[in-house]
């Protein structure tokens, strides 16, 4: 048996720092520091703010990184970290401090692509998920439905047209200052409302699996602005739990169609929408339903993390051909 690779990965596509080490499938150190406080007075990530507060960041954590997993630089066999999609100046700092570390000891580094990391971040807890299996992608940027037909390659069946899941629930929360990353706000909230409590659109692309969230999003805003002329009333609980109840259902029924369309018997999620209470539990309904077995990853490998960049690697899911050291063309973008 060959042993097991020892691999570092780094992740700074957006706001987390994230620095990981994993052994074969075994989650050594997950360290990720957030840069949450730092954007929360503007509602938003700020580019220029993320970059220069990855750059303080990294190299300490790096450190505590090898100290907690009690890791040798020399002992290291891969070194991965994202290349993209993301902010331009954030991937910058991680994958180039990754790739200088790497020159530096001579060891292999593995551009990693960061949906791919979300599609694999699962195997690190159920190292029997394999393809062929579906699964939802649902982040900050991204709201994808992919079948995993095997590793490395895969067949998109649907995807937004306009803004990612993530995005509808941090520019409503946004727009309502109910906190940032809007998320795991309007969950907070949602636990103590009612979620048939005003009736939002279920915006559903006729024909295709795709998604469109900015309707519902004007929609929800209208309702708003309806309120303010005193029309009707609402609580902030009920309305916020009647947006993330929209939200869900529309991933789950398109979700639901392809499930039915392609007979996959797995089905499973990534990215940081999928750490949403809702959406889980209607993600297991589905997969009692239609009798598949359901693989989520666990909250903190749901949100941006090294781990799953490591868990990439491990898999050899590079995203440059090294020969020609050009991007490999891939669905997953
Ligand atoms: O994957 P991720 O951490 O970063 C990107 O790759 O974008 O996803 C971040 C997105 C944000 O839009 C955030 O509001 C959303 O995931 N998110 C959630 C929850 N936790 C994070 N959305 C709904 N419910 C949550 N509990
Ligand atoms: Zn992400």
């Amino acid at each position: 048996m060959s042993k097991e690779k020892i691999i570092l990965g780094f992740e700074t596509s957006c706001d987390e720092t994230a620095v990981s080490l994993t052994i074969g499938n075994k989650v050594l150190v997950n360290l990720i520091s957030s840069q949450v406080e730092l954007h929360k007075e503007f509602g938003g990530v700020v580019p220029e703010v993320a970059s220069r507060a990855h750059i303080e960041k990294i190299r300490n954590l790096l450190h505590e990184c090898l100290i907690q997993g009690n890791v040798q630089q020399e002992e290291i066999d891969i070194i991965a970290a994202t290349d993209g999609p993301g902010l331009a100046g954030s991937l910058i700092v991680g994958y180039n401090f990754a790739k200088s570390f790497a020159w530096s000891l001579n060891k292999p580094f593995y551009p990693i692509d960061h949906m791919v990391g979300h599609l694999v971040a699962p195997t690190l807890a159920y190292e029997e998920l394999k393809p062929p299996f579906l699964s939802l992608l649902v982040s900050g940027g991204h709201t994808q439905i992919v079948l995993v037909e095997e590793w490395g390659k895969y067949n998109l069946f649907g995807q937004t047209v306009d803004d990612a899941a993530g995005e509808a629930f941090d520019k409503l929360s946004r727009y309502c200052g109910f906190g940032f990353p809007g998320g795991p706000a309007i969950q907070k909230l949602s636990r103590k409302g009612n979620p048939d409590a005003i009736a939002l659109p279920r915006p559903n692309i006729k024909s295709s699996n795709d998604f469109s969230f900015s309707g519902l999003k004007t929609a929800a805003v209208y309702f708003l602005q309806e309120i303010g002329t005193g029309t009707r009333n609402i609580s902030k609980e009920d309305f916020a739990a009647s947006y993330q109840e929209a939200i869900v259902d529309t991933l789950i029924s398109n979700f639901s169609k392809v499930l039915k369309e392609t007979g996959a018997k797995t089905i499973s999620g990534g990215g940081g929408v999928i750490a949403n209470t809702r959406l889980r539990e209607k993600m297991e309904a589905l997969a009692d339903k239609n009798e598949v077995q359901c693989y989520l990853p666990s909250i903190s490998l749901s949100t941006d993390n090294a781990a799953m960049i490591c868990a990439a690697a491990n898999k050899d899911l590079i995203s440059i051909d090294k020969s020609r050291d050009i991007r490999l063309s891939s669905i997953i973008k």
